[in-house]
């Protein structure tokens, strides 16, 4: 695309002198972002057909609390007021999900897509003031590197699930929802570890990177990860929907879950 003559700062929402379809990504992302919340809060409070033989959903995961046998402190806890709905999905959900949401790729998305500021780069938007991200609410964005630090041990209770998919009851064995769970922290690995605030945790505290040759390598696997942050970000998000439905359905008897071995 040539870049614009025009930017149509004080223009009518919309306007524009880009040529070329620039509405088709923020309304792809809009319509994709949207199923997968829609599907992502229905799940979670659905509280059944989230584990099946040694799997487990990861939206339900870490299962703190629950009546399946992955939960690591037994059932509903007494203390948990009834006039709440109960989910094991709702201890834990809300890592990812506030990790997700302050990404810095997924901010630069929803930004556009939801809320139009600006609907596309050199495309009018509907304000005319501009608060950035130093006043409340969008200053909490800045909570991200805290979230990913939740997020890494989440995902290490996801590699234990991918794990221990392995282990049926009748001993050691694949099948497909085994491989469903490790490409799933496979993908989830590939997003996470490309994360801008890791990358400045691993490297941007130093003057001179080249100096530390062990962290300097790490920070240039890192930076190779986090050019494809998009795309990681995309594909652990549609996986990670898939893995639960595929345990949902195998729970449900209307997938068969094939062995391998
Ligand atoms: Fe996307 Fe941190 S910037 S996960």
């Amino acid at each position: 695309m040539s870049a614009p003559d025009i930017v149509w700062k004080d223009g009518k929402f919309g306007q524009t002198s880009r040529r070329d379809a620039w509405w088709l990504s923020p309304t792809a992302i809009l319509l994709g972002f949207s199923a997968f919340l829609i599907y992502a809060n229905w799940a979670a409070f659905q509280n059944s057909h989230y584990t099946y033989g040694p799997y487990i959903s990861p939206f339900y995961s870490p299962e703190l609390f629950g009546s399946s046998p992955h939960a690591l402190f037994g059932p509903k806890p007494r203390w948990y007021p009834n006039f709440l709905p109960f989910s094991p999905a709702l201890f834990i959900l809300w890592i990812p999900g506030l990790f997700r949401l302050t990404c810095y790729y997924y901010r630069g998305a929803y930004y556009k897509s939801f809320w139009a500021d600006p609907p596309a780069c050199a495309v009018s938007e509907p304000r005319k003031s501009y608060l950035g991200e130093r006043t409340f609410p969008l200053i909490m964005q800045n909570f991200h590197r805290y979230f990913l630090r939740l997020s890494y041990v989440v995902w290490g209770f996801l590699v234990y699930d991918a794990l221990r998919s392995f282990f049926f009851p009748e001993g050691f064995g694949i099948g497909i929802g085994s491989l469903v769970l490790v490409v799933n922290v496979v993908l989830l690995a590939g997003y996470v570890f490309g994360c801008h605030a890791f990358r400045h945790l691993i490297g941007g505290t130093f003057d001179q990177i080249s100096d530390h040759p062990v962290r300097h390598k790490i920070y240039n696997f890192v930076s190779r990860l986090n050019a494809g942050h998009k795309k990681w970000a995309w594909a652990s998000l549609l996986w990670v929907a898939f893995s639960d439905i595929y345990v949902r359905l195998c729970s449900m008897g209307i997938w068969h879950d094939w062995r391998i071995l």
